[in-house]
């Protein structure tokens, strides 16, 4: 039986760091309300010339140097986002240019936050089916070019960034175990971004009122998110005949420490087997896993043969697992 592997990982954020207290200037909020109600003290915000593209490359080349490999040896780039550099093309074709190979295809996935998991799921089929045999799988971000400076419920929360990693087909028995996708169409408004699409194209009307910014209902999310992820994990363990003491590190999406605590909770997992680094980063929406996962790679947090269990919840609404052995 194949399996995708991971076999390398990257990620890259940008220089400039936007402080809560460079926040308390520009809105009516505190250092101290961010850090209670989201754990969050710093994001990263990309230069005026940086796109998503600009970010993927950079954590893209991490990747494929830590896999020891170049842009021609894969067959395929996924790349998830939200914050792409155009409506068209595709962000994974304008990375696939700076990779400067025609080697691959490439395409986009897009499930919000939840994206670079809806990914690994697809990067999973096709290596499994046989169909590919090395694929790079991109989340990236520059959401604070979508971001409203003067709405204080939505401009703490994001940050910019991108994650990489590269998959390899093996018959060893580690790599992606599962993956677990989920979504309900039916709240997409509580997380979406209303101009700039068919159905408020751009105009001097969607600017002035301010459609091109995320928009999103907080608090309503934040309910639907800590029920949707309590039953995800406990489902894809179940699934998987593991116990929470399997589990050698959770790398959730990093939208809301509150929301991590409670899916730690509820795992019965203690927080020292919980990747965070919100505190740094802020949410990156597909990013953030991927330079979670960077992260822990780099520190030492994960040795070979450690089971790690991805989890992430977005706009969509939409929410998912990965689980690796690694
Ligand atoms: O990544 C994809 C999925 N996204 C998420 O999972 C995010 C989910 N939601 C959240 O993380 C939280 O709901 C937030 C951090 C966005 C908000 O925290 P909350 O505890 O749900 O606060 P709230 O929206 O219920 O607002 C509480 C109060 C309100 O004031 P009143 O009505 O009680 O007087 C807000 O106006 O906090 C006020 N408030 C702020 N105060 C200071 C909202 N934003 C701010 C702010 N600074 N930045």
């Amino acid at each position: 039986m194949l399996r995708a592997r991971v076999i390398g990982t990257g990620a890259y954020v940008p220089e400039n760091i936007l402080t809560n207290h460079d926040l308390e200037k520009m809105v009516d909020t505190s250092d101290e309300w961010i850090t209670e109600r989201t754990g969050i003290k710093e994001r990263r915000i990309a230069g005026e010339k940086q796109a998503a593209s600009d970010l993927a490359y950079e954590a893209s080349k991490a990747a494929l140097k830590s896999a020891g490999l170049k842009a021609k040896d894969i067959e395929l780039i996924i790349v998830a986002s939200v914050s792409g550099d155009m409506p068209l093309p595709a962000t994974a074709c304008i990375l696939q240019d700076k990779l400067d190979t025609k080697k691959s295809a490439a395409f986009d996935v897009n499930a919000a936050c939840s994206g670079f998991i809806y990914g690994l799921s697809v990067a999973n089929a096709y290596i499994q089916s046989g169909t590919y045999r090395r694929i790079l799988m991109v989340g990236t971000e520059v959401l604070t070019k979508f971001t409203d400076w003067e709405d204080r419920t939505t401009c703490v929360l994001f940050g910019d960034g991108a994650g990489a990693v590269v998959l390899e087909a093996t018959e060893e028995d580690r790599g992606i175990v599962s993956t677990k996708i989920h979504s309900d169409g039916g709240m997409w408004d509580l997380l979406h971004t209303p101009g700039g699409g068919s159905r408020n194209p751009a105009s001097k009307e969607t600017v002035k009122k301010r459609l091109h910014f995320i928009k999103m209902k907080g608090n309503e999310t934040f309910k639907v998110a800590v029920r949707a992820l309590e039953s995800l994990v406990v489902e894809t363990l179940k699934e998987n005949r593991l116990k929470t003491s399997d589990i050698a590190l959770l790398v959730p999406h990093q939208a809301n420490l509150r929301i991590i605590q409670a899916t730690a909770k509820r795992l019965g997992l203690p927080m020292e087997k919980v990747m965070i680094n919100l505190d740094r980063y802020g949410n990156t929406s597909a990013a953030s896993i991927p330079i979670a996962l960077d992260e822990a790679v780099k520190t030492g947090k994960i040795r070979n043969d450690d089971y790690i269990l991805l989890e992430a919840f977005g706009g969509g609404l939409t929410w998912a697992s990965a689980l690796i052995k690694w």
